[in-house]
């Protein structure tokens, strides 16, 4: 999703502009451009392809220059496109007085777009982000941290934005709402990202802006001020952010190279933990579980299939009643608060909007026990909760969640059982099996790696398929659907998940000769019934893939074809099954031809609305 990188110094910016939109080239983009101010003029180069190609343009051209800012766009408002690519200028392009870059959704711009075309401002573009543009160059005033901080009075909706003008070379400003921002601060130069890691090697001490702060950036001095125009000091913390991603050695996708890691990144986030204790989820957590009654898990995607795991995992071993919601949906929907409730949003990135969101509305809720399971320690969602479970997974970029989708789980089991023995429900007993059962899953984890080669021989006839279903019963319909949400992420094959019982209440009219099925079946108390539901299905001339527990006794035969899970893992199978899913899209999608790391339209960071 969007990135922004801004910098005003002594020296040619343009490596670091670049450098920085690099590092935000793992959160998904269609576009990216780059605007400094060179000799008393606003110049620009944009792209619709990589990065890489903005440099070789940016090279052939010799652009240089002390102030600047950069983008990497992904579309919302007008197509994948040369003139809707950031920074957008105004008045015009061949008389640029102001450049501007931005994040976010700007809900009120069609109305902004009237006044200003009213007023002889005429479009490039069909953004939001122009209107920003021109409302700046209207309002200006000589004095462009004045002038920002009343444009941004007029926005509604979501915004990061970084903007200079051509009247003052030495001055950038920036303002944050919804979006979010940082400013890195630098000795005697300063810079502003969307995040810390765009400015991993250039500056370490970073400042997390709050909502509604406007901060001016000249070559010595970063001044802040806050929602009410007030000048603010904030804190600086020194950061080492991850320096991007990591090389990637055998594989030929990061996606491919993440499903491998996941023995170790588990084993990482599982690290240290000698016993079930509160304290692992941040200071104070003892108190804050003892004094709720109830949990509501909040997330987006693969997250919120994580959530939807947990459920399971805490009503039945910690007896705690757990509502999971759709972030974007929880948000916008009249619901009944409890203050008596653990809110916990799941997120690799930390910066979703829509769960950040659904976050601030169960707290204007009177909900302010929040926990946060969360990939990066940095984040706006572990500032906003309380309490934290940071996850261990390392940097994802593949846009396909996989290893940061177990460690969730991991984490999400530990804190059941955290909630049952703070609520007397886990004997001492219970918790050295339940630990010793999750001590194991880096190795049980490498065992379902090794099916690799008969996953293979099942995605080669995927990849002929346009649709497939998944069926899976109780712990594992989660993962059912999102063994689906991964095969459709990147292979394109539609696919869908019910619950196996189901089936027969409509989707089994869709079940020909065509149709995969494919059927986790770990040895439960529910196989017999998913016995009869795979039945249902061979009835019909489906054919059937099924992921089957060694104990199962479900034996491949015409039309069902099986490969046997290593070994039977009880509560925590989910975390094995979901691995064969992942292998599965990953070499459907492989067969193919797809993008699999940067799937069409999807953005690894989904920062809008
Ligand atoms: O960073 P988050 O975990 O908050 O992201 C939530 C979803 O956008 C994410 O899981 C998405 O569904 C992935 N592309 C799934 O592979």
């Amino acid at each position: 999703m969007c990135g922004i990188v801004g910098a005003v110094a002594q020296r040619n910016i343009t490596p670091i502009l670049l450098e920085g939109l690099k590092r935000l080239e793992y959160r998904g983009y269609d576009s990216c451009g780059v605007a400094l101010h060179v000799d008393g003029a606003l110049q620009r180069s944009r792209s619709t392809s990589r990065v890489a190609d903005l440099e070789k343009q940016v090279d052939e051209t010799g652009l240089k220059g002390f102030t600047g800012i950069a983008h990497t766009r992904w579309a919302t408002h007008g197509a994948p496109a040369s003139h809707n690519a950031h920074p957008h200028f105004s008045p015009s392009s061949d008389n640029a007085r102001i450049a501007l870059v931005h994040n976010g959704i700007i809900e009120n711009h069609d109305e902004l777009r009237a006044e200003l075309t009213a007023l002889g401002y005429v479009f490039q573009s069909q953004t939001d982000t122009e209107v920003i543009a021109h409302l700046v160059d209207h309002m200006y005033n000589g004095d462009l941290f004045d002038t920002v901080q009343q444009a941004v009075k007029r926005l509604h909706g979501a915004y990061a934005i970084a903007v200079f003008a051509r009247e003052e070379p030495h001055r950038v400003v920036a303002a944050r709402q919804g979006s979010p921002l940082i400013v890195g601060v630098g000795q005697g130069e300063n810079f502003v990202a969307s995040d810390a890691m765009a400015l991993a090697g250039t500056s370490d001490q970073i400042i997390y802006l709050e909502e509604g702060d406007v901060v001016d950036l000249q070559l010595g001095k970063v001044w802040i001020v806050d929602v009410n125009g007030k000048s603010v000091e904030r804190e600086v913390k020194t950061v080492h952010a991850h320096t991007g991603a990591a090389e990637l050695g055998p594989y030929r996708h990061y996606m491919q190279k993440e499903i491998f890691e996941q023995p170790r990144v588990i084993g990482d986030t599982l690290e240290g933990i000698t016993g079930v204790m509160p304290e692992l989820f941040g200071d104070g957590a003892y108190k804050v579980f003892k004094e709720i009654d109830r949990v509501l898990i909040l997330a987006c995607g693969t997250s919120y299939y994580a959530g939807s795991t947990a459920k399971y995992w805490i009503e039945s071993i910690a007896k705690v009643p757990v509502n999971v919601e759709i972030a974007s949906e929880y948000r916008y929907r009249d619901s009944v608060p409890d203050p008596r409730t653990l809110v916990v949003t799941i997120s690799q990135s930390g910066e979703t909007a829509d769960t950040l969101a659904a976050l601030k509305h169960a707290r204007a809720l009177g909900m302010e026990h929040t926990l946060t399971i969360c990939n990066v320690a940095t984040s706006a969602m572990v500032r906003e909760c309380k309490l934290a479970y940071i996850t261990r997974a390392g940097v994802e970029v593949g846009v396909a969640s996989t290893k940061a989708f177990t460690t969730q789980l991991a984490a999400l089991f530990l804190l059941a059982l955290t909630l049952a023995q703070v609520n007397g429900r886990l004997t001492d007993e219970e918790e050295a099996a339940h630990l010793k059962a999750m001590r194991h899953l880096p190795s049980a984890i490498t065992s379902v790696l090794a099916l690799e080669p008969q996953i293979i021989a099942w995605a080669d006839e995927f990849a002929r398929k346009e649709n497939a279903l998944f069926l899976g019963r109780g712990l594992h319909y989660p993962i059912a659907l999102e063994g689906a949400l991964k095969l459709k992420e990147i292979s394109y094959i539609h696919a869908e998940a019910y619950p196996a019982g189901e089936l027969k209440h409509g989707p089994l009219a869709l079940v020909t000769e065509e149709m995969p099925v494919v059927t986790i079946a770990p040895n439960d108390t529910l196989i017999e019934k998913l016995k009869s539901n795979m039945q249902e299905v061979r009835a019909r001339g489906g054919q059937l893939f099924v992921f089957a527990d060694v104990d199962s006794r479900i034996t491949s035969g015409d039309g069902v074809h099986v490969i046997r899970m290593p070994e039977h893992y009880g509560q925590l199978s989910p975390i094995l099954h979901v691995v064969s899913l992942q292998l599965l899209a990953y070499h459907s999608a492989l067969a193919r031809g797809t993008d699999v790391d940067k799937p069409r339209n999807l953005a690894k960071s989904v920062t809008v609305e």
